[in-house]
């Protein structure tokens, strides 16, 4: 019986299903119902979800990719490529995975709720490196550095660098170079160049070309770091512009880009 006091914890949560199960003799059934919570036993043993990093196993990047790409279609890219990702290693780890509400990322779609701000593509892979590589570790956030190690990545290639193996339009899709993470200026740079407007089934496969390109990227550098080979081109803006900012200053500043307070040196004399 719930107290109505006692926290929702995977202990209390693991503990009050034994006891149940050894009170009512169902143990071994799919799902208990404990106090107003359900879960299945499996959750209920080890309750994977709290433990960070959660575990993986390598994945093949095309096949990825192919999820990802015709997953677009109904999540969009940001929770297209967490579900490339994330509904393999259900299959093949199970939970956290298989419990992880995919549904709920589709806001990090069009740069978040459509306002054009970090492409969900480059939203969705920081989540997965994150949950996959776990928080600081000796000093080093490698879950981060990936991060922005894609990040740059994506600035600086041609996307889509991905062809689905079915891909929702024939017409040949324009490559672009953003220069920048963000929704607005990734989607309005090829707009221009392809001169189709954000309705288009073309732009639409874009997106959903650039989501799979990104997930090969990241299940590329996941695996490589699962193997004990992966040595982090990222690095942090700040370290370098001593500005919390994305590289391509003049897209935006133009010509006259404002240097911002520096910190005080110690002169040594
Ligand atoms: C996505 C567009 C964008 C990018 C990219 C960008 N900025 Fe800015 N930045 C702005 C806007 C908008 C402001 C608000 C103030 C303004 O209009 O100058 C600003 C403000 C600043 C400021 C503080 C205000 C000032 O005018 O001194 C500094 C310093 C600055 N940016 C430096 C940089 C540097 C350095 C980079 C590249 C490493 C950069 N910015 C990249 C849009 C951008």
């Amino acid at each position: 019986m719930s107290t109505g006091t006692e926290k929702q914890t995977c202990e209390n949560l693991s503990r009050r299903n034994l006891l149940k199960g050894a009170v009512l003799g169902v143990a071994g059934t799919a799902a208990v119902a404990s106090g107003g919570w359900a879960l299945s036993e499996a959750q209920a043993k080890s309750c994977p979800a709290l433990k960070w990093p959660w575990p993986y196993e390598k994945l093949d990047p095309a096949k990825t990719a192919e999820i990802a790409h015709d997953e677009y279609y109904r999540l969009e890219c940001g929770a297209s490529l967490i579900y490339s990702v994330f509904s393999q290693l259900a299959e093949k780890i199970g939970d956290p995975y298989a419990s992880f509400p995919v549904e709920a990322f589709a806001f990090l779609g069009a740069g978040v709720d459509t306002w054009g701000t970090i492409c969900g593509a480059n939203s969705g892979e920081n989540i997965v490196t994150n949950l996959i590589i776990g928080p600081k570790t000796n000093g080093v956030e490698l879950g981060r550095l990936m991060g922005s190690e894609i990040m740059q990545w994506y600035c600086d290639t041609a996307l889509p660098d991905y062809v689905p193996k079915v891909s929702k339009v024939k017409a040949e899709i324009p490559k672009t170079v953003s220069s920048s993470p963000l929704c607005h200026v990734s989607v309005g740079v090829w707009m221009a160049a392809a001169k189709k407007p954000l309705g288009s089934p073309e732009r639409k496969e874009r997106c959903a070309r650039v989501t799979a390109s990104v997930a090969y990227k990241t299940v590329e550098l996941l695996n490589a770091w699962k193997d004990g080979k992966y040595v982090t081109k990222g690095v942090f803006p700040a370290k370098l512009y001593h500005i919390d900012a994305q590289g391509n200053c003049d897209q935006c500043h133009g010509t006259n880009v404002p240097s911002p307070p520096m910190p005080e040196k110690t002169v040594k004399s």
